[in-house]
C-alpha cells in the first residue's frame, strides 16, 4: 500500500469511528433526555429506597384531624389566598414544591416528618420542620412567620405528616430537595435569550407571571433575595427538572444555569434581616 493510500484508509477509519462515537453519544443523550422528560411520573427508585405512593386527599377522614390536613393542603396549594396575613409573594408553596409537594426533584415534602429535626446549614443549628416552614414563609413567600402554635402552622404540619405516612421511617425518598447539577459557569446573556424564547410566554416579559396560574419570577410579587430560589445553583436544579412546565427535561444543564443566572440578576424584594434566625 502506498503511503497516501494508507493515510486515506486511516482517515476513513478515524472518520467512521468519529461518526459512530457521535451517534452513540446522541443516542445516549436522547435516551437519558427521554427518561428525564417523563417528568410527571415518579422516576425509577435506586436500590436502598422504597417504592412510595402518594395517598389520595379523598382518603382523608371527615373528622377534626382530617379537616386540619385539608386546611394544610389548601394553604399549600393557594398560599396567598389561605395564608394571606403572612404570605406577601404571589407564589404558593406548591408552585415550587410542585404537585402539592410530592414531585421528586422539586423539593418534595414526602418523608420530611421523619427527617426533621435536622441540621440546617443556613441556620447553623438543628431546626424543626416548623422552623423550616418559617424559613420559606419569610424568604420564598417574602412574608412574616406564622404563629408557631397557630392553626395555619398546625395545618401545614398535619398535611406534610399525612403526605409522609406511607414512607418507611428513615428511608430516603428519591429526589429530595433540589438535587444539584454539575457546577457550570453561567452566561446570563444567553439566559436572557432563553428566557424570552422559553419562559416569558408563561412568566411574562416583566417576570410578573400571570397569577395565580403562572407565578412571578422577579419583581415585587416574587420570592425575596434571601430565598433558596434566588441562588443560581438551586434555581438551575429546579428549572432543569421541572421547567418549561409544558416540556420539562428539554433544557441542558448549561441552559438551566444560564436562564437561572438571568433571572437571578433581575430585581427581587429585599429579605428582612429581622428574620435572619430563620
Ligand atoms: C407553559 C408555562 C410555563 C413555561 C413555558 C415555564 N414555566 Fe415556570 N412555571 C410554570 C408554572 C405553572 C409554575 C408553577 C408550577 C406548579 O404550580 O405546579 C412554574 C414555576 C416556576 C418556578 C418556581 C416558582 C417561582 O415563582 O419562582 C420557577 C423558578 C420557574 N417556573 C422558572 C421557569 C423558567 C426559567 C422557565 C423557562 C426555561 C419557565 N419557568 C417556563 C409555568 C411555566
Ligand atoms: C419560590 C419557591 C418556594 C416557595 C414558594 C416555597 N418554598 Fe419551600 N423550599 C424552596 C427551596 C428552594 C427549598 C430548599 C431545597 C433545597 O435546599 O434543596 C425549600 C425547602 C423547603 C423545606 C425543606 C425541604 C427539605 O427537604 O428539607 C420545607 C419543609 C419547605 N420548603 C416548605 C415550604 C412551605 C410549607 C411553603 C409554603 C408556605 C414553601 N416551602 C414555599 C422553595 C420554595
Amino acid at each position: 500500500m502506498s503511503q497516501t493510500r494508507l493515510n486515506q484508509t486511516r482517515l476513513i477509519l478515524v472518520l467512521a469511528f468519529g461518526i459512530a462515537a457521535l451517534y452513540a453519544g446522541a443516542l445516549w443523550f436522547g435516551l437519558s433526555r427521554t427518561r428525564l422528560s417523563t417528568g410527571w411520573s415518579l422516576p425509577v427508585e435506586p436500590p436502598g429506597t422504597m417504592p412510595w405512593h402518594a395517598p389520595s386527599i379523598e382518603s382523608v377522614p371527615a373528622d377534626e384531624h382530617g379537616e386540619l390536613v385539608r386546611q394544610g393542603r389548601r394553604i399549600f396549594m393557594a398560599t396567598p389566598e389561605f395564608a394571606s396575613d403572612h404570605a406577601r409573594a404571589l407564589i404558593s408553596c406548591s408552585n415550587c414544591h410542585m404537585q402539592g409537594g410530592i414531585r421528586p426533584y422539586a423539593s418534595p415534602m414526602v418523608g420530611l416528618t421523619t427527617i426533621f429535626p435536622t441540621w440546617n446549614k443556613r441556620a447553623g443549628r438543628v431546626i424543626s420542620l416548623a422552623e423550616r416552614i418559617q424559613e420559606c414563609m419569610v424568604r420564598s413567600e417574602n412574608g412574616t412567620p406564622l404563629d408557631p402554635q397557630g392553626r395555619e402552622m398546625h395545618a401545614l404540619l398535619a398535611y406534610i405528616d399525612w403526605l409522609s405516612t406511607p414512607q418507611p421511617t428513615h428511608r430516603k425518598f428519591v429526589g429530595r430537595g433540589l438535587v444539584p447539577l454539575p457546577v457550570l459557569t453561567p452566561d446570563p446573556q444567553h439566559g436572557q435569550q432563553l428566557y424570552v424564547a422559553q419562559c416569558a410566554g408563561c412568566h411574562g416579559a416583566t417576570g410578573a407571571g400571570y397569577t395565580p396560574q403562572f407565578p412571578p419570577l422577579w419583581g415585587p410579587d416574587a420570592y425575596n433575595d434571601g430565598a433558596g430560589m434566588n441562588k443560581i445553583a438551586k434555581m438551575a436544579a429546579f428549572v432543569y427538572h421541572n421547567m418549561p412546565q409544558n416540556r420539562p427535561g428539554t433544557l441542558s444543564p448549561q441552559e438551566a444555569w444560564d436562564v437561572a443566572a438571568f433571572v437571578h440578576n433581575q430585581p427581587h424584594p429585599a429579605f428582612n434581616p429581622a428574620y435572619k434566625h430563620y
